[in-house]
Parts: C-alpha cells; structure tokens; sequence
C-alpha cells in the first residue's frame, strides 16, 4: 500500500488532486492532438487513420456527431466548426437518444462518436446502430484500442495521455482541437481557400502557448472561487462558440462541486431562467471579444439590472467589462472560433476551486464513473 501510494504521488508531481494536473497539461495535451496532423503546403490538416478514400470523404453531405456528457459538448463547438469552414451540415446527437431514435439520413452520412474513454456504452450502442445501416462510422478516441477505436471504421486517436479525474478536462480540450483539424480537413476540400487555411494553421499552432498563458488566471480562479462556494445556484451564459462551454462550465460544477448550475445561450435568459436571477445567484458569463459582444453585454446587463452577481470571463484589455461585471477572469484574445479552447480553463479551476472550498472528493465525485459501461 505504501508502495502504491508513492507512485500515485510521485505521478501527480506537484500537484494535489488528478484534475488539477490534467488541467495544467492542457498546453501538452493540446500540442499532441496537432503533432504531424499540418500539411502546411496544402495548407490542411492529415490524419492517419480515417481509412476511407479522399473520394469518399469528399462525397460527405453531412455529419452527424454523438456523444456523451463532456464529449458530447466537445460536439457542439464541432458542429459550429464544420458548419463554418466545411459548410457540410452536421448534427449533434446524445448517444443515448440516436441508439433508440431512427433520423433519416442520406447514405452519403458520416458518424463520428466522440469519446474519452472508448468504452461508454451509449455512444458503443449509438455507433455500432449506425454502422448497421452502412454509414462509415469513425471514432475520435482518447483510449487506444478501446471497444470503440476497435469497432470504428476509422478514426483519429486524441494522444492526450491518461485522464484520471472523473470530470474530463483536457479530453475536451483536445477533442475541440481535432475538431478544428477536422473542420479544416474538410473545409479545404470544399470551399476554404489556400490562405484561410494556412491561417487556422498558424492560429492553432500558437494555441498551446495561449494555454500556457490562460493558465495565469488561476490566481484569480482561486479569488473567485473563494468569493462564490457558498452559493448554491449559478447560470452559466455564452453565445456562439462559447454556448457550449457554458454547458460544459455548468457540468464541471454540478459534477465535482454538487451545485445546482445551468449553461445556457446568454439571449435565451429572456425565456425563462432570468426569473431565476436573484442577488445570490451568480452568472458566469462567456463574454470574450466576438461579432456580438454589444448582444452579450446587453445580455449581462439585464442580468445586472435583476441585481444578479456577475462573474465575467473576458478578453485581457477589456475595459468595459470591468465597469459592468462583479469580478472579471481575464483570457487571452484568441479567433472567436478558438475561444472554447481558452474559456473552457477558467471554468474547468473554478469549479475545482469551488469543489474544494466545499470539501468534494474532487477526482472522484459521488454517484459518478469515469466511464459508464453499463446503460
Ligand atoms: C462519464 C464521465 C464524463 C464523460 C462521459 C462520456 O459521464 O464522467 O466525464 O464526459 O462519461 O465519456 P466518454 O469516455 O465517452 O467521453
């Protein structure tokens, strides 16, 4: 047992629980989704192991992504990264639903499920039905040779190393990162030109330095955190590419701090959850420099006005933000379709900070599992 223990300790190094390292090697974790993965003559992305021909792939009229908790987040921000640069429609399905649901889809669909662990049984069950029916079905994977990676047609392997903690955190961040190659990949054999390419190379190849960077905030995190445990309700808001990691910021909370949060897209407020806004809620509001930063100000601002606490995640050298918000976490400014890689990092700290204020177990919350094989 001592033995055990040593070796336990001496892996997490410096650190105190497995998800704080895990969050701290996302500068690594994100670099190794990337390595050998740029042709930057052609300005794309390469992978090794889709296993179908460029005729194929280049036949795909639309995607469809499944997925579970985290990694079905990770999805979304997919789905507005292959929209965007690839124009090919795509969708975003729980695993849990598209096992039992039969949507059409046109035979030139492609499937990827989205998965951590390679062993979740919903997303196993989602993929196995869709290869039924014949759509080439691919796996992003962060465990080699799980039941998943073995049964996809093809795939692409994360290479983020093991992820201890039950709450994913740099899974997710390396799932985006595929993503964004993915994107990439498909856009350039569509309608991305040469030079927007080369760009999106060039921005994601200074993404693990601007982790290294983002890191920075958690002296502030910790503040932050040390103000707000005691509350029992947060809202978590963004728009666009931050949408999900406002989903994603609400699920750390709930799972490894047990607080009652909701993600939510910041306009929809409107619709019902302000009714929830009170001088003991906090808002966690994704507000990073993008197209609509007036809509989401304005956004928070009716927040404000209900006398609701804010917690902003912004870009370094705004202004602005610090007149309106309560406490302010800044980030690097990064392409608005990088940010999720950026905000994700705050809100992964802050509920680890929160969880340890309340005293949580906080690689291994109650009730959960890291990875759920049974349904
Ligand atoms: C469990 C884990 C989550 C994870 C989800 C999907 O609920 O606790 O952290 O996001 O399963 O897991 P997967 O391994 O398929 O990504």
């Amino acid at each position: 047992e001592v033995l055990e223990q040593t070796a336990a300790e001496s892996e997490l190094g410096e650190f105190e629980h497995y998800m704080l390292k895990e969050i701290f090697e996302q500068p690594q974790s994100i670099e190794n989704a990337m390595r050998g993965r740029f042709n930057e003559d052609e300005a794309t992305a390469v992978f090794g192991g889709l296993n179908m021909s460029a005729k194929d792939i280049r036949k795909v009229d639309r995607i469809v992504l499944t997925a579970c908790g985290t990694s079905w987040h990770a999805g979304l921000v997919g789905e507005y990264l292959l929209e965007e640069f690839a124009r090919i429609p795509t969708e975003v399905e729980y695993a849990s639903e598209l096992r039992y649901r039969n949507p059409p889809m046109s035979e030139n669909t492609m499937i990827f499920a989205i998965t951590q662990s390679g062993e979740t049984a919903d997303t196993l069950a989602a993929m196995r039905e869709c290869k039924r029916k014949g759509h080439p079905t691919l796996a992003i994977c962060n465990v080699v040779g799980s039941t998943i990676a073995r049964e996809a047609d093809g795939g692409i392997y994360l290479h983020a190393g093991p992820e201890v903690g039950v709450a994913s955190t740099k899974a997710f961040t390396s799932q985006v990162t595929v993503l964004t190659l993915l994107a990439l990949y498909f856009g350039r054999m569509r309608h991305l030109s040469y030079p927007a390419g080369s760009r999106i190379i060039r921005h994601l190849k200074e993404m693990p330095r601007i982790i290294e960077e983002t890191l920075k905030c958690h002296e502030m995190v910790k503040y932050v955190a040390d103000k707000y445990a005691k509350n029992n309700n947060f809202l978590y808001l963004g728009r666009l590419y931050n949408f999900p990691v406002a989903l994603e910021g609400a699920l750390k909370l709930k799972e490894i701090s047990y607080i009652h949060a909701e993600g939510y897209p910041a306009a929809e407020m409107k619709h019902g959850p302000l009714a929830l806004v009170d001088e003991v809620t906090p808002s966690v509001f994704v507000v990073p420099k993008c197209g609509i930063y007036p809509k989401v100000i304005s956004n928070l601002e009716e927040v404000k006005a209900r006398k609701g606490p804010v917690i902003a995640i912004a870009c370094k050298g705004d202004d602005k933000i610090a007149e309106l918000a309560d406490d302010v976490i800044f980030v690097p400014d990064v392409e608005e379709y990088l940010q999720p890689l950026v905000t994700s990092i705050p809100l992964q700290l802050l509920s680890y900070h929160i969880a340890l204020h309340r005293g949580c177990n906080v690689d291994r919350p109650r009730n959960l599992a890291k990875s759920v094989t049974v349904e």
